[in-house]
């Protein structure tokens, strides 16, 4: 495909030079948007709900469709703000205080979101859990983030390690019955029914904690990356630009809120903006997620390349016995959005299809295509006003258009991560020379538009899902048959990559199908489905350098039967 240019809509961010928009842009106009900066008492729970609430022209409007196969709700501002205040006076009755770690593990529904702002209005911090996550999985996170209380239904239970987390004091349990007895546990829906519908706001300071996501690197556990209530400002502006949010859109972000994008633009992009905002349960399937559009009229839809090539592959047949004519604007993001996914869009959906450039770590969008912007398809697009985009070298100079380097944006932006918790030398490793170090390469071209080139680091982009090659093969060796194990990503046409495993068998055991199976079972079980490796290969040695590094360099090259390169730090 070549670099052929898409022509500019009309948008909310209408500014036909994009230079001189990018001048005059300043953050401080965009607290003008919210009232705290009348009041300076702040907390991202009061703007995303209470504020539309208390307004007579919003308070009935849906904030929220959901809609699964058994069970379809509206829910108004109005409501989304009792039922958050009454969970915030259970959170209150049972000790849970400004600052505590409340876990969410649980599939997406109207509960969840009362919760998530519940544990809000307390001033506590909020860490969503993606629920096909395992055991392993679970506690890794529980017990790194301390986290006091855990929202969870009486089906994932049984993933909770609760009597090995000494932290872990009380487990509220969302589901229809709840075996409760044991101590510390609390039915949701008995306490909900008794709390009151009004509850004191804990209001914070801009700079304090409301959300951890924990994310993966190429070494070590997850970690927690840490946001603030201040990043409001950057999930209300994006929304209205990028995704080109308008007071009477009905908006649909297809992403888990156990990862960034589902509560970055899964709830406080839309509901800053004051946007009904459609979630929706249940599997993928092409037929599943045009009806959705259809049935809701969603105009505005915020998805990743993966299933954008699901659909695409699913063809132009499947689309058509729908009625999706209400869509107007479609943003993608996760990983590279194909150009051809993009001339696929223009013909499916007569629309654009936006690639946006982010990731945990930055907490909200930072390069990005907008409406009113020409398209190069292929291409992330240039920064958002008030983000300062570069190419650095890795002693932090900055380089020329078109050579490729680090992609690294200048600290702060509002949205930024403020820590990875409790590990301050691991925060600081992201920086050098005042810029943020993504991770990914990229180079931008002589009219400033950024082209991703890859990551830098061995993490695995797996359908958007970020997966560290350390913990699956903490998890590979774990297994009775493993001696050792080095995981790499490899190039697939739908997922983007999928997770191949290479890995030495102890004494004893013979190599199999069914050992194989065995094998990626005991991953799926025990990490999460994600996570567990498509390919596995048995192999008489894992290559190491002499610190005994896995060379997951040398793995990803045999397997693409690429120049292995340098091989100086190689173990004979
Ligand atoms: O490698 C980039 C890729 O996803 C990484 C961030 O993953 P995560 O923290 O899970 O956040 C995903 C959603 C915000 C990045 O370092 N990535 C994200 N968006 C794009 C992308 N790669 C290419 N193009 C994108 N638009």
């Amino acid at each position: 495909m070549n670099m052929q240019r898409i022509e500019v809509k009309e948008g909310n961010f209408n500014l036909k030079d994009y230079q001189e928009a990018y001048k005059q842009f300043d953050w401080e106009d965009v607290k003008k948007e919210f009232s705290w900066s009348e009041t300076g008492k702040v907390n991202i729970a009061y703007e995303a709900v209470d504020r539309h609430a208390e307004n007579p022209d919003k308070a009935d409007q849906d904030a929220l469709i959901y809609s699964a196969p058994d069970r379809e709700e509206h829910v108004t501002f109005s409501q989304l703000k009792k039922s958050s205040n009454q969970f915030a006076n259970v959170l209150s009755s049972h000790g849970i205080e400004k600052g505590d770690r409340v876990f969410l593990f649980m599939p997406r529904s109207p509960e969840f979101y009362s919760a998530f702002f519940g544990i809000l209005k307390v001033g506590a911090i909020a860490g969503p859990l993606f629920e096909a996550f395992m055991e392993q999985a679970v506690r890794d996170r529980l017990e790194d983030s301390e986290a006091t209380m855990l929202i969870t239904t009486p089906e994932l239970l049984e993933r909770v390690p609760y009597s090995e987390l000494p932290h872990l004091k009380q487990i509220v349990l969302v589901g229809e019955d709840p075996e409760t007895n044991e101590e510390g546990f609390i039915d949701f829906h008995k306490e909900m029914n008794q709390a009151s519908e009004s509850f004191d706001m804990e209001w914070v300071d801009l700079e304090d904690g409301m959300l951890l996501h924990y994310t993966s690197g190429s070494t070590g556990k997850p970690k927690g990356v840490y946001h603030v209530h201040n990043a409001m400002l950057q999930h209300y502006q994006t929304t209205k630009w990028v995704l080109d949010v308008k007071e009477d859109d009905v908006y649909w972000c297809t992403a888990d809120p156990g990862w960034v994008t589902g509560t970055s633009y899964g709830i406080f992009g839309p509901w800053l903006n004051g946007v009904t905002n459609v979630i929706v349960g249940g599997r993928f399937s092409p037929e599943n997620w045009y009806k959705a559009i259809q049935d809701h009229g969603v105009t505005v839809w915020y998805s990743a390349p993966t299933a954008f090539r699901k659909l695409m592959s699913a063809g132009e047949e499947a689309v058509k016995p729908f009625d999706i004519s209400k869509l107007r604007h479609i943003a993608s993001v996760g990983e590279p959005l194909n150009p051809e996914v993009i001339a696929w869009g223009l013909d499916a959906f007569k629309l654009r299809i936006h690639d946006t450039w982010w990731m945990t770590e930055t907490g909200a969008q930072l390069i990005c295509n907008y409406p009113a912007m020409e398209m190069k398809p292929g291409s992330m697009g240039k920064p958002f006003p008030g983000i300062v985009a570069s190419i650095i070298d890795n002693e932090g100079n900055e380089l020329p258009p078109n050579q490729m380097g680090n992609l690294a944006i200048k600290a702060p932006w509002p949205s930024m991560m403020r820590a990875i918790w409790e590990r301050p030398e691991k925060f600081e490793s992201y920086f050098l020379n005042g810029w943020y170090i993504s991770g990914d390469s990229a180079y931008y071209d002589e009219e400033g538009y950024f082209w991703f080139q890859g990551r830098l680091d061995d993490v695995i982009n797996t359908s958007g899902e970020r997966v560290g090659p350390f913990e699956v093969e903490s998890k590979l060796i774990e297994h009775e048959a493993v001696a050792e194990a080095g995981v790499i990503g490899k190039p697939d046409p739908e997922r983007g990559e999928i997770i191949k495993a290479f890995i030495t068998l102890n004494e004893g055991y013979q190599e199999s199908d069914e050992l194989l199976e065995d094998i990626r079972q005991f991953v799926k079980k025990g990490l999460s489905a994600h996570a567990a490796p498509r390919e596995l290969e048995v192999k008489d040695k894992i290559p190491k350098t002499r610190s005994g590094k896995i060379m997951r360099r040398l793995l990803k090259s045999w397997e693409l039967g690429l120049p292995t390169g340098d091989l100086s730090t190689l173990d004979e």
